[in-house]
């Protein structure tokens, strides 16, 4: 990978030319000297050069380090010392990057203590968690990925991008592409859920609408991927927990959306990880950091590290003091301090007494400087700072339109027995639940600069659909005395409201319950053991469900639950995550019709959590069974499937697959299969390919994800959906992280889920493997 080339050859002086600030023309001349060197058709790696030789120690450390904006420039922080220490070192212009700095206004005066007042002028950058949404929230990540749409998915980021750019923000830590197998990590909301295939084309397309074409417009932003590696598998779902992986787990299934993204969509950022892998905490993993990431896979962007993780190293016993986890973190190739300020106090030191070689602070430093040449702040600083656009792009019609198209095709139908959905003409509604009026659940966990309590209930969006219903809370949400750390949950004693929702079901035909996790129940540091309802909810429902039997769930979660009871007593089930700001008319669309359910899981439904982890991709075990003892790989007292399996999701029509054919040439394997709509309305289907490697030198999934295509179907059509399968998807990592592509027979499924059975077989020869080869190279 090179750095973008872009034609910016006067760039510094014309930086100066736009900004007209008197003190930067001072320092300007003061540097002049140096950069008078660069002749003026150079490229940004001279330019860096001449800047980096320009530097100061001291400034060079200053662009390594990243201080929190929600800290202002006059108020109180941690200590009143380190507050004041970090606002002399802002208004000397010393520092490289804030996170949490929002609005034109803040930013642009932070950027302009940056540019004035820094003996060289180099502007800032700001970064900003904008997950799913700035102002316009979409569907939390998780539930985006169940749409497997991914010019939808594209699409939200990039109106992502251009709200938060909008806003001042020019660098953003998101994606998250962290493959997770356990529904208990509060974080699994946050990804693309369990599988590496979808959640590698997922992480392409976030990072392409993020950063769009062209890194130097002002509607892009830069993406990070997060967190390098292996935060998903935080044992037993706790988050911040040690990571228990295997390297041929690490490298097969937590590394590939890494690498995929960082090959196809040329991400400028990476963020490291709380956790250890191996015993060896992310932040000074120099292995993974160095040799993989910078080294192997020739990533030339910036690694920073999760909030304070420098200092942690203190936590996770492998640094003495910040001194120790500053030479650790720089060692390791961590290219920037967020917040843990190790670097400011003691990389100056650790670099003069000779632990440190100033080279690998330059080297830092120099992607640092890329990236801010690549965003064309060198340009003009200022360049994202537009008080006309912040009024004018943000939250507009075509956005909310978006959103709501995002947030339908998020949503799986899990269950519809009696072709209970969609709702018939002139049947009595009763709609009841704590999270049927809620404006706030929606919005998800990260909802960036969202307003509170803004997005579309579903009780609004029965009512724009002008849907007849009687509605009954049931259970009512209490309100935290703080947002975050006191989010609101849901009622655990009061059930004053059960009676009238019972009276509601009792004279519907069809009750719709709306159930699940409030927006701060899932997310950052909301990891659960308990994955039913919280509070009353579950008895609310069984209450319901005694006086009429033909509900209709309706789940809004972050992840998966447990919905093992409602499986067994009810007979339709709509797993509708935290879909963004348009969430009830999506969701009401999705009941009565006016949009056919096309969404799959991104991931496995338990039955209980005593499952978990549990995963369609795991290894066959010597002993899989079923066998008519007891000595084979499986629970006395629970089934091995889970409730709902990965890729599991139905329309209000009917797919037949059938004529799967495969045929080996020579740059792969084509395979075809026929998709007729056997029912009557049109529909799209996701149409998904798994491939499983009889026999290799280490033991292979069961089956694993190789293609997906989203075909729509009119009634009664039929398509052909078509896929390539290169020796990319064929080979695999073996326990030493080496790719391997070997002879033998592949069995390969196609099918609306991960249960698809329509099989076929394949055999790669060794002649095939050597041609293959060739095609990779
Ligand atoms: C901690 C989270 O782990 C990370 O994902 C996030 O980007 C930072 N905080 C900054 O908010």
């Amino acid at each position: 990978m090179t750095a973008l080339e872009l034609p910016i050859a006067d760039g510094v002086a014309r930086f100066y030319e736009n900004v007209h600030y008197s003190s930067a023309h001072r320092d300007f001349q003061a540097m002049s000297s140096t950069l008078t060197l660069v002749s003026p058709d150079t490229v940004f790696e001279d330019r860096i050069s001449a800047l980096i030789a320009a530097m100061t120690l001291r400034e060079k450390v200053g662009q390594l380090t990243q201080f929190n904006g929600s800290w202002n420039l006059t108020g109180p922080e941690a200590s009143e010392k380190r507050t004041r220490e970090k606002n002399d070192l802002l208004q000397s212009g010393l520092i490289g990057s804030v996170l949490n700095a929002v609005g034109v206004e803040d930013v642009w005066a932070l950027q302009r203590c940056a540019v004035e007042n820094s003996r060289l002028g180099i502007p800032m950058l700001f970064g900003y968690d904008v997950v799913h949404g700035q102002k316009t929230m979409f569907p939390v990540p998780l539930a985006e990925a169940a749409s497997w749409d991914l010019d939808y998915i594209e699409l939200s980021a990039r109106i992502t991008a251009v709200e938060a750019a909008a806003q001042g923000v020019n660098w953003t830590f998101a994606p998250m592409v962290d493959v997770s197998r356990d529904p208990r990590w509060g974080r699994v909301m946050e990804g693309s859920g369990e599988d590496p295939f979808l959640g590698s084309a997922i992480a392409i397309a976030r990072v392409n609408g993020l950063q769009g074409d062209d890194l130097t417009a002002n509607d892009t932003v830069a993406a990070t991927l997060k967190h390098f590696a292996a935060y998903g598998f935080a044992e037993a779902g706790k988050d911040y927990n040690t990571a228990e992986i295997s390297s041929v787990t690490l490298h097969n299934v937590v590394l590939p959306p890494f690498r995929a993204a960082l090959e196809a969509a040329n991400p400028r950022s990476v963020m490291n990880a709380f956790n250890t892998v191996n015993g060896i905490p992310a932040t000074a993993d120099e292995k993974l950091q160095r040799d993989l990431l910078k080294g192997d896979w020739g990533f030339d962007g910036v690694i920073i590290s999760d909030w304070g993780s420098m200092i942690e190293l203190i936590d996770h016993g492998v640094a003495e003091d910040p001194k120790d986890a500053a030479r650790l973190s720089i060692l390791a190739g961590s290219d920037i301090d967020m917040e843990s300020c190790v670097y400011i106090d003691h990389l100056e030191d650790l670099v003069r007494s000779g632990e440190v070689s100033e080279a690998l602070v330059d080297d830092a430093v120099r992607r640092l400087l890329r990236l801010k040449f690549e965003l064309g702040l060198f340009d003009d600083p200022y360049r994202y700072l537009d008080a006309e656009r912040e009024s004018s792009q943000l939250m507009t019609d075509a956005h909310f339109e978006a959103s709501l198209n995002v947030a339908r095709r998020s949503i799986v139908l899990l269950k519809n027995d009696n072709r209970m959905l969609p709702f018939k003409r002139g049947e009595r509604i009763a709609l009841i639940g704590p999270l049927a009026n809620d404006k706030d659940a929606p919005l998800g966990n990260w909802r960036a600069h969202a307003e509170p309590h803004s997005a579309t209930s579903v009780v609004e969006g029965f009512d724009e659909l002008g849907v007849d219903y009687a509605f009954a809370e049931g259970v009512k949400l209490q309100i935290g005395d703080a947002e975050f750390t006191e989010p609101v949950q849901i009622n655990q004693d009061d059930r004053s409201g059960f009676e009238e929702a019972i009276a509601a079901a009792r004279e519907a035909d069809k009750v719709v319950i709306v159930l699940g996790e409030t927006a701060r129940q899932s997310g950052e540091g909301r990891s659960r053991t308990d994955l039913g309802f919280p509070g009353l909810q579950q008895d609310l429902l069984e209450a319901v469900q005694a006086v009429n039997p033909n509900v209709i769930l309706v789940v809004m979660s972050g992840r998966p639950l447990v919905l093992s009871w409602s499986d067994a007593h009810l007979p339709c089930i709509v797993q509708a995550w935290h879909l963004g700001h348009r969430a009830g008319r999506a969701i009401a669309d999705v009941l009565t019709g006016a949009f056919n359910p096309s969404g799959k899981l991104p991931m496995s439904f338990p039955r209980t959590e005593a499952q978990i982890p549990i995963y369609y991709n795991h290894l066959n075990t010597g002993r899989p069974g079923p066998r008519d003892d007891v000595v084979w790989s499986h629970y006395n007292d629970e089934q091995n499937t889970p409730l709902y399996p990965f890729g599991h999701g139905l329309s209000y029509t009917d797919f037949a697959y059938s004529d799967l054919k495969t045929e080996v040439s020579r740059t792969g394997v084509k395979v075809s299969v026929t998709v007729t709509n056997t029912g009557s309305l049109p529909a799209d289907e996701v149409v998904q390919l798994y491939l499983r490697d009889r026999v290799a030198k280490i033991s292979r999934p069961i089956r694993e994800l190789k293609g997906f295509q989203k075909l729509f179907l009119a009634s009664k059509d039929s398509d052909i959906a078509q896929f390539t399968l290169t020796g990319k998807e064929l080979g695999y990592y073996d326990q030493n992280g080496q790719f391997v592509l070997e002879p033998g027979v592949f069995d390969v499924f196609v099918g609306g889920s991960s249960a698809a059975n329509l099989a076929s077989e394949f055999t790669i020869t060794p002649e095939h493997v050597a041609r293959l080869r060739t095609a990779l190279r």
